[in-house]
């Protein structure tokens, strides 16, 4: 026997190589308030089912809650040669409160105790990170509203295609959030389901009353297979698989935010404290905070990848190989909270240089489809109006005018049924503002689609 918690079959103490090695405690002990959360539930249906007295209860209820002060004063020694976050408080309990924190373990196993944990756990994350989320869009919401009506480019292959108007751009962005909050909360349902019960592998002798313990700790409903219940990390991959589509959102949103504040495009002011310089070039103003965003995607990426090379082929029930989930969980979820957050920080702080973006908007022929529906409406068939719209670009590149420009003689060289009515529709207001419908770029829709995004986050 050694002086392991499970050392009473063995001859010799581990290999102190691997002791490290198999430990976890350097990343799990994050779990500590999980752990304890779902320890206390469990204590307190062991006394109600009559399998602990209520002072071995509350013995052991005081002693965890001791142990978490102990901890969050960074009073705690955390043992490598006790393994997890797991069995270092179980051994101070003892220490602290005699036999009786033996006792705590019954009915149970580390197996379901960490699967609960992690459950707890991530469940918190998505709600912050959801928090962050919408304070996101908030941002979102009052920058659109306030620039429902400025004009910039908006691109196809990057280059200049239509006119849009810089709240619609920003709405875009706004849309690709609500469908990461949508997964990640539909996520969370499947987070909250409680496999603590399960034990090793094929539940316990004791009459444990689950729903009791499933009620005290939140949860939505218990999992309805030991086997399962220890071995499924399902929760964690669709967390990631979300996390992995967000920071896809982000990283299109920073490659934007990087463009646009350049000298070349030049569309947007993004305040210093949000940028480093160089150590090098005295000009530089660098916009870090997207730039490091977008490179983070990648490794929430590879933590998607990662987990679900984890879990493939494993047997059931639980392997150790399942300990490997914790570092890509957690780094994921940070990460998406950092970014979330330096977003939500930054976005209401974004200012668009409203003359550049009209400028480049007014350039590049943005209006030529305007031109050819307009021929439309006189009665030219579209593929008609294209290649007539066509030639008057052709010819505005080669005399160096935007359509706009060119005077109505000009113009009815291409078509006569070209009218003095054409200019309204050549503007760059005339454009935008035809485009009203649901969805489309109109100041009237952006204002729109802004109170309908108030609503859905309940503040209208
Ligand atoms: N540290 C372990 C993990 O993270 C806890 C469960 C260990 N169970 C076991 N039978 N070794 O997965």
């Amino acid at each position: 026997t050694t002086n392991q918690s499970w050392g009473g079959r063995f001859s010799e103490p581990v290999d102190a190589f691997v002791a490290r090695f198999t430990a976890s405690v350097d990343f799990d002990k994050r779990l500590y308030k999980h752990d304890i959360q779902g320890s206390i539930a469990h204590a307190t249906m062991l006394a109600k089912v009559g399998v602990l007295s209520d002072s071995e209860r509350d013995s052991i209820i005081d002693g965890l809650r001791a142990i978490q002060g102990e901890i969050e004063a960074g009073q705690f020694d955390w043992r490598v040669d006790l393994e997890d976050v797991h069995m270092n408080i179980e051994a101070r309990l003892t220490e602290r409160v005699g036999i009786t924190g033996k006792k705590l373990h019954t009915g149970r196993s580390r197996n379901d105790q960490v699967a609960t944990d992690i459950r707890l756990w991530l469940r918190e994350e998505i709600d912050i990170i959801v928090a962050e989320l919408e304070r996101l869009q908030r941002g979102l919401l009052q920058q659109a509203e306030q620039h429902a009506e400025v004009i910039m480019p908006g691109f196809t292959h990057l280059q200049t295609a239509q006119p849009v108007t810089f709240g619609h751009h920003l709405l875009a962005w706004f849309e690709m959030l609500c469908r990461d909050r949508e997964r990640l909360l539909d996520c969370r349902k499947r987070v909250n389901r409680m496999p603590l019960g399960s034990a090793a592998l094929a539940g316990t002798t004791y009459p444990i009353d689950r729903q009791l313990t499933c009620e005290l700790l939140g949860f939505d409903a218990v999992s309805g297979n030991s086997l399962d219940g220890v071995s499924d990390r399902d929760f964690a991959i669709e967390f990631c698989a979300a996390a992995a589509l967000a920071m896809m959102h982000l990283s299109r949103f920073s490659e934007e935010l990087v463009l646009w504040t350049s000298a070349q495009f030049n569309f947007i002011e993004l305040p210093d404290r949000f940028c480093t310089g160089s150590s090098i070039m005295p000009q530089k103003k660098n916009p870090d905070v997207p730039e490091l965003v977008r490179g983070k995607s990648g490794r929430v990426y590879g933590h998607l990848m990662g987990l679900l090379t984890l879990m493939k082929s494993q047997p059931l029930a639980y392997n150790k190989d399942n300990q490997e989930d914790k570092e890509p969980l957690f780094d994921a979820a940070d990460t998406l909270r950092d970014s979330l957050r330096a977003f939500a920080d930054m976005i209401p702080a974004i200012r668009p240089r409203v003359d550049v973006m009209r400028e480049a908007a007014r350039r590049g022929f943005s209006t030529a489809t305007d031109l050819a529906d307009y021929l439309v409406r006189k009665g030219l068939p579209f593929r008609d109006c294209h290649e007539i719209v066509g030639h008057a670009v052709k010819y505005g590149v080669d005399s160096g005018k935007d359509l706009a420009e060119m005077s109505l003689d000009e113009l009815r060289r291409f078509s006569d049924q070209i009218g003095q009515d054409v200019f309204e529709v050549l503007t760059l207001e005339g454009s935008v503002n035809a485009r009203d419908h649901i969805g489309g770029t109109a100041p009237a829709q952006v204002r729109a689609a802004v109170q309908r995004g108030r609503e859905l986050l309940g503040d209208s």
